[in-house]
């Protein structure tokens, strides 16, 4: 009969002595099987090593491991020693035999006489020594974190005088040592795992900010742009952005490096208004040691973190005379020194500029100097403003709502006609950028699924941009907003007028009234 250790007690004599030797043994096999489990990584490894110890030092004529698995609903062999018959990996329910009700429990078993033991009559095969002796069979415990995980299972040869408790004893702090090692295996693999998902995340990240395909936009003029990123990319030579501000010309920046052969080296940035006068230089070009007072150690420049990369210098046009002069040698000659270095290092980076500067007017009144504009100006990219490609707002105003929503935690579906009409005749001077940030203000006001007119910002509620809005009194309001819900239902139900009506709990005949006199054309959303 399988006992319960309590109950161990009582029903085996407990009163041999322990020999020396014995206890020699057991601390021997705990010594080495500690060491088996904090000299590897390799957990399975060191789980067979330590039950192989157990056989050497303990007369385990068999022993295995089995932990819990898939949400704790199945017990798995994960290394077994000894006379065992195959090397299958066994598997067990919860609270099934001997090793399922351990692990169910928390509570070790003690079998003295395995051939009395009905649990084990089916599968007496595994166990061929019960034709000539008697075994015994112990299984004890894994505990983590006061959680039972698993189960390790010995068979000993049946000796009268056993004393069980202090053998389960041991065995307890065999477990308990496997125990510390799956906790230490645990918490590599979790961080493993949490590297593994950052890092998959970062990867995803950057291929999105700086994917080609990333970059919205589908009309003449940007695709344009799109084959002069695809032929300059895969040079070497300097490349010039121009455009006004917020167009993209940082975008692009990133997909011509992350195109080019130099994809896999650094892209650094520098933006040449964010830093003063006198920083830029050793920003750009570093320095020794003791070059200026502050200097306290040698500081690698942003040229040499490019190395083999592309170096990204933003609003070139900001960049001051004598900086301008130590550029052009670097273009010149491909090579520099740190300040206050003797050292001359050669260096290769592929440059790309940018400015929303008229360089030719900065030219003309000696802020920038010629020739190095001329070194700069080998490819030159015209990003164009975004009021020169309509058909492009309204991809990007969909890539917004959806970027943003997501951002946001909301369901936004789609933009109403009134404020579509009103994106569209607005002049945007600051571009994607501005664009971008309507979108996202529109988003976080917005407490329905369709952005309106209402959501878009101030600047753009303009008599010019809207002819909606800008009324003061509060029926006219009333009215622009009822054309816009209007409007909005005639778009869903896709023209169907009396689906409309319905839609907002009005009669056919109030609907066409209303069409009539907002002098809507419900044709238009018919599809
Ligand atoms: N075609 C586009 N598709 C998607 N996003 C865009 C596009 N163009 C610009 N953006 C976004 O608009 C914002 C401004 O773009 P970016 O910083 O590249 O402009 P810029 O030309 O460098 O402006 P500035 O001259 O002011 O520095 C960024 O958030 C960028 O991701
Ligand atoms: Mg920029």
């Amino acid at each position: 009969m399988a006992i319960s250790l309590a109950s161990a007690k009582t029903t085996t004599s407990s009163t041999s002595l322990e020999t020396p030797s014995r206890e020699i043994r057991r601390l021997m096999t705990l010594l080495e099987a500690s060491q088996a489990l904090s000299g590897t990584l390799d957990l399975r490894a060191a789980l067979h090593r330590v039950l192989e110890i157990l056989g050497r030092h303990h007369g385990a004529i068999r022993s295995t491991l089995a932990l819990l698995h898939d949400d704790d609903k199945e017990i798995v062999v994960e290394a077994a020693e000894g006379a065992v018959k195959s090397n299958a990996r066994a598997r067990y329910q919860v609270g099934e035999g001997i090793t399922g009700r351990v692990v169910q429990s928390g509570k070790p078993i003690v079998v003295p006489r395995v051939s009395r033991e009905p649990m084990f009559l089916n599968r007496a095969a595994e166990r061929p020594e019960l034709s000539s002796e008697e075994l015994t069979y112990i299984s004890v415990p894994i505990v983590l974190n006061r959680k039972t995980v698993g189960a390790m299972g010995v068979d000993l040869r049946f000796k009268a005088d056993r004393d069980y408790d202090r053998t389960v004893k041991f065995l307890n702090i065999v477990a308990s040592m496997i125990a510390q090692a799956l906790k230490v295996q645990r918490l590599i693999e979790s961080e493993r795992q949490r590297l593994v998902d950052e890092n998959t995340h970062l990867r995803q990240e950057l291929k999105e900010r700086y994917d080609f395909s990333n970059i919205i936009g589908t009309s003449g003029p940007m695709r344009q742009v799109y084959e002069q990123i695809a032929q300059v990319a895969r040079t070497n030579t300097t490349v010039l952005l121009r455009g006004e501000s917020g167009t993209g010309k940082e975008l692009i920046a990133h997909a011509i490096h992350y195109n080019s052969p130099r994809a896999k080296r650094p892209f650094v940035k520098v933006s040449c208004a964010a830093l003063p006068e006198s920083l830029i230089e050793s920003e750009l070009f570093g320095y020794e040691k003791g070059a200026f007072t502050g200097a306290q150690g040698a500081k690698k420049g942003r040229f040499e973190l490019a190395e083999g990369g592309t170096l990204f210098l933003d609003e070139i046009g900001e960049l001051n005379v004598t900086t301008q002069v130590k550029l052009l040698r670097v273009l010149q000659e491909r090579e520099f020194e740190r300040l206050g270095g003797t050292e001359t290092i050669r260096t290769n980076v592929r440059l790309i500029t940018a400015t929303n500067k008229d360089m030719e007017h900065a030219i003309a009144g000696g802020a920038f100097r010629e020739d190095l504009y001329y070194r700069l100006n080998v490819f030159t990219i015209f990003v164009p403003p975004l009021r020169e490609r309509k058909p492009d707002l309204l991809q990007l105003a969909d890539y917004f709502l959806e970027k943003f929503s997501r951002e946001h935690n909301k369901n936004i579906r789609r933009i109403s006609t009134p404020a579509i009409d009103m994106l569209v005749s607005y002049h945007w001077p600051g571009n994607v950028r501005e664009l971008g940030n309507a979108l996202e203000r529109a988003v976080v006001v917005c407490d329905g699924q369709v952005i309106h007119a209402h959501h878009l910002p101030p600047t753009l509620q303009t008599a010019e941009a809207s002819g909606t809005v800008t009324r003061t009194t509060l029926s006219e309001a009333l009215a622009a907003y009822e054309k816009d819900l209007i409007q909005d239902a005639l778009k869903t139900t896709r023209g169907v007028r009396a689906k409309a009506a319905r839609l907002l709990n009005t009669t056919d005949r109030i609907f066409n009234y209303k069409v009539r006199k907002y002098g809507i054309d419900w044709r238009r959303f018919k599809i």
